[in-house]
């Protein structure tokens, strides 16, 4: 659907030479959403930009749906737009236009028949849950319903692909989740491929299916979503994880249980579906004279499914036995690492 293919993009600046993205690689898949994660700097949006071309690769190719980006004349890369819609953090509406007018525009543009139009407005109205706000202006709206609004305008030619570029950056933790719930229902209604950008691991875990980790313009990781949480490989993507499931004061309490007991081991168990529910640590103190103390615990959705973590103390008479029972427990597919500080 989307392939990279050896893409690096540089921007001449001031005669210094900045690479925003380096050697990319990376294909997504028709109807999937795939997010892009990384701190600031990145190469996110830059990466993003290329797949409408609005920027051009240096070097490298991009191929959607079949047709290299790059070589597509100014005039089907008009219409080749009008496949993929895209949305932003300050939602760019126009500010002396109505609701439906913002939404019309999009018609408008890509000469859509007159009488058209309004029946195309009032199904984009329903689809995004904007129904009787019609006639508002955005200043009138809130956060959530401009990027509602937002929405309707992406997708008002019936893309093929829609590009979100920080969507939820402005929105607090609840209008978030229901604009994410808004993007995983229309994913699934229209079968529309999302790909969308993000410094918050939260956000992938809610809407993405597959993901990868941006670092100094380079792509260091790629994955499925339950993949990249239950066994990070890169450090970026550790911290990125790690933002998602700890708090400063659970790392306080590691810290004060690790002094108080010197002799035991503070071990972090990853569990995806299915495991979440064996008593596995109870057949390991029946196996082994070993106690384990939970420290926390927590479940977390993804879009695949459950994940779960657990901390423990883990303490045994003999340090020796401890090599056993975490083989034990990792031929049950769980993940076992020793919290280290
Ligand atoms: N038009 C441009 N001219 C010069 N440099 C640019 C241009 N666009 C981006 N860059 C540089 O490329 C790098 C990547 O920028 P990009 O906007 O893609 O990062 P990002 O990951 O989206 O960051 P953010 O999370 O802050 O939006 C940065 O160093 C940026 O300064
Ligand atoms: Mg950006």
């Amino acid at each position: 659907m989307i392939r990279f293919e050896q893409v690096t993009k540089q921007y001449e600046k001031e005669a210094q030479t900045i690479t925003a993205v380096r050697d990319v690689n990376l294909h997504i898949e028709q109807g999937e959403i795939f997010g892009i994660i990384g701190y600031s700097g990145a190469g996110k949006s830059t990466l993003l930009r290329m797949i409408n071309g609005l920027e051009l690769p240096s070097s490298g190719k991009i191929i959607v749906e079949g047709a290299d980006v790059q070589t597509l004349a100014a005039k089907s890369l008009r219409a080749q737009r009008q496949k993929i819609g895209m949305i932003f953090q300050h939602f760019n509406l126009l500010w002396s236009r109505t609701v439906a007018q913002n939404i019309a525009l999009a018609l408008e543009v890509a000469k859509t028949p007159k009488d058209q139009i309004a029946t195309r407005v009032t199904e984009l109205i329903q689809l995004v849950g904007l129904q009787g706000r019609e006639e508002a202006y955005p200043s009138q709206l809130s956060g959530g319903q401009k990027q509602r609004v937002g929405i309707a305008r992406a997708l008002a030619n019936n893309p093929h692909i829609l590009l979100a570029d920080e969507a939820t950056s402005a929105l607090d933790p609840e209008t978030t989740e229901a604009i994410l719930a808004l993007l995983s229902d229309i994913n699934q209604k229209l079968g529309i491929t999302i790909v969308f950008i993000t410094h918050e691991m939260e956000v992938v875990k809610k809407l993405a299916h597959r993901v990868a980790v941006m670092e100094a313009g380079r792509v260091v990781e790629t994955g499925d979503v339950l993949t990249i949480f239950q066994n990070p490989q890169q450090a970026i993507t550790k911290r990125f994880v790690g933002e998602a499931t700890t708090e400063t004061d659970y790392e306080l309490t590691l810290d004060e249980l690790a002094h108080k007991y010197p002799q035991g081991q503070l071990w972090t168990l990853r569990f995806s579906q299915g495991e979440v529910e064996k008593p596995i640590l109870a057949s390991a103190m029946k196996l082994f004279n070993v106690d384990f103390s939970i420290i926390q615990g927590s479940i977390s959705k993804t879009k695949e499914g459950a994940i779960g973590q657990l901390t423990v103390l883990v303490q045994t008479e003999n340090l020796h036995d401890l090599t056993a029972v975490k083989t034990y427990i990792e031929a049950q597919d769980v993940k076992v690492q020793e919290v280290t500080q």
